[in-house]
């Protein structure tokens, strides 16, 4: 098209990308050469990220800063519509009307060593033992020194907006979208508010009902994935308010995002998402406090011992990763496994799809999560001695249900790897395997049970020969619909 479009404008490029622009469909993000112009890139972008580096006698084009950071930290987030040029040695910017523009350069938030392996075999390895801070930082400064209060820099302008909701929705993709999962949960019961959870690309199609007092947490790692985007897209012309929860600062979600609050998890290579997902949690678990204060769904003491047990968590989540060696002795057993239940009740249902999807990611073993309630309403055909249940059976309101639901599978003669609270005497007696965390509230438990989880999927990866970091066929962001 743009060979055509150049004929018929004299060979003038920015011109004829204009043109270009404006009669392509859909997202793109699209990067030119020409013969006739060898020092010399062009490029145009739309709803795909397109970010310029700024170097010295040499720029760079790359679809999100990470790549970057080793060659400078000087960027500019090319706009839709915008046409850019560039030469190693400087850069101009038209918008769509073919008028140079000037652009503020962002400065990268990231250090080289954030993307190195820091000794450890994989990224996803690194990222997962870095919970314990990650998490950490994702409530540092947000809750105050007497626990009593959770406190969100990014919620000003529409905090009516969300505290006064008619309803929650929670918009996200893989693992962002088990986040919403939780979510749901978390804040139904401290809220008392009714709360969906979608995955976005679903969502867009199936003309959903949106009310101009609904909330809408959009949920993102990348902040780029192009489903989530159009589904924000669609509920803010219906007069929603988003809330972007996104791990990379400046990104496009962030920036269509009415307000949000950015998860401090740092650079996440891996391309299955472990750190990412435990700090989207703590971010999605202080909204929750912070609603159900506003709206006096929870005491002030309840408030408090939540926050409480909030920070505890990084040292529980310190303790379960001292148990990686003992996990890969249970990984062991999965090596010829064809196929995986995860099951999980309540909170922990979204656990065990997350459990489920971590360990099809990167062991390619067909993993299936499921509500333990639902085991009985088909699961439970397929399980016999070849295929391992792995099920979460912590000491919470659901747990004397969970207990059954592993009688039935050894009944069957399946093979259990059970979750446990530490201290638990009974699910070791008919459980295969356990792997014992330590105990908090029962809606906080999903970021402790998920650690195991990861452990699990990284180890039995291993014992594969996975390409542990790059999985087959999937993308760490994915920038199309
Ligand atoms: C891809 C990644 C997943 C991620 C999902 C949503 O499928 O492989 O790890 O959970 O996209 O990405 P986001 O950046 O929106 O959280």
């Amino acid at each position: 098209m743009l060979e055509e479009v150049l004929e018929a404008n004299g060979g003038d490029m920015i011109a004829s990308l204009q043109i270009v622009q404006r009669t392509l469909v859909g997202a793109f993000a699209v990067v030119i050469l020409s013969v006739e112009q060898p020092d010399m890139i062009y490029a145009i972008k739309k709803g795909t990220p397109l970010v310029l580096g700024i170097g010295q006698g040499e720029n760079f084009l790359a679809s999100d800063g990470t790549p970057l950071v080793q060659y400078t930290k000087s960027v500019i987030y090319i706009g839709d519509g915008e046409i850019l040029r560039l030469s190693a040695k400087d850069f101009q910017i038209y918008n769509s009307d073919i008028q140079e523009i000037s652009h503020k350069t962002s400065t990268l938030e990231m250090e080289l060593s954030m993307i190195e392996k820091d000794g450890f075999d994989h990224f996803m390895m690194k990222e997962i033992f870095e919970q314990p801070k990650t998490i950490l930082d994702s409530m540092r400064g947000r809750i105050t020194a007497d626990f009593s209060e959770v406190k969100l820099g990014g919620i000003n302008k529409y905090a009516p907006q969300l505290y006064n909701a008619n309803r929650y929705l929670f918009l996200a993709c893989g693992t962002s979208f088990h986040a919403g999962m939780v979510a749901r949960y978390v804040f139904e019961q401290w809220c008392r508010i009714s709360c969906e959870v979608d995955v976005a690309s679903e969502f867009r199609y199936r003309k959903p009902v949106i009310h101009s007092g609904d909330a809408i947490f959009a949920i993102s790692q990348s902040g780029e994935t192009a489903d989530t985007i159009v589904a924000i897209e669609e509920a803010k012309e219906h007069g929603a308010n988003i809330f972007g929860i996104c791990n990379v600062v400046g990104s496009t979600i962030s920036r269509v995002s009415h307000e949000g609050a950015y998860t401090h998890a740092g650079v996440e290579i891996g391309v299955a998402s472990t750190k990412a997902f435990t700090a989207q949690l703590t971010v999605l678990y202080l909204f929750g406090l912070k609603i159900a204060q506003s709206k006096g769904t929870l005491s002030p003491e309840q408030i408090k011992q939540y926050n409480k047990e909030l920070l505890a968590i990084p040292n529980q989540v310190a303790e379960i990763l001292k148990m990686s060696a003992e996990i890969l002795e249970i990984s062991k057993t999965l090596k010829d496994a064809h196929s995986m239940l995860f099951l999980g009740r309540g909170v922990q249902f979204p656990i065990a799809l997350e459990g489920a999807l971590k360990m099809k990611e990167i062991t390619y073993i067909h993993a299936e999560g499921y509500a333990a309630g639902e085991m009985k309403h088909g699961p439970i055909a397929l399980i016999d001695e070849n295929v391992p249940t792995v099920i979460i059976a912590v000491k919470d309101s659901n747990y004397l249900k969970v207990i059954s639901n592993i009688k039935e599978i050894k009944a069957r003669k399946g093979k259990v790897i059970a979750i446990i609270t530490k201290g638990d005497k009974d699910i070791p007696g008919i459980a295969d395997h356990c792997i014992e965390i330590p105990e908090t509230s029962d809606a906080l438990y999903p970021l402790l049970t998920t650690i195991p989880l990861q452990l699990l999927s990284y180890h039995t990866a291993n014992v594969r020969g996975c390409d542990i970091d790059k999985p087959r066929n999937l993308a760490k962001s994915v920038t199309v619909e």
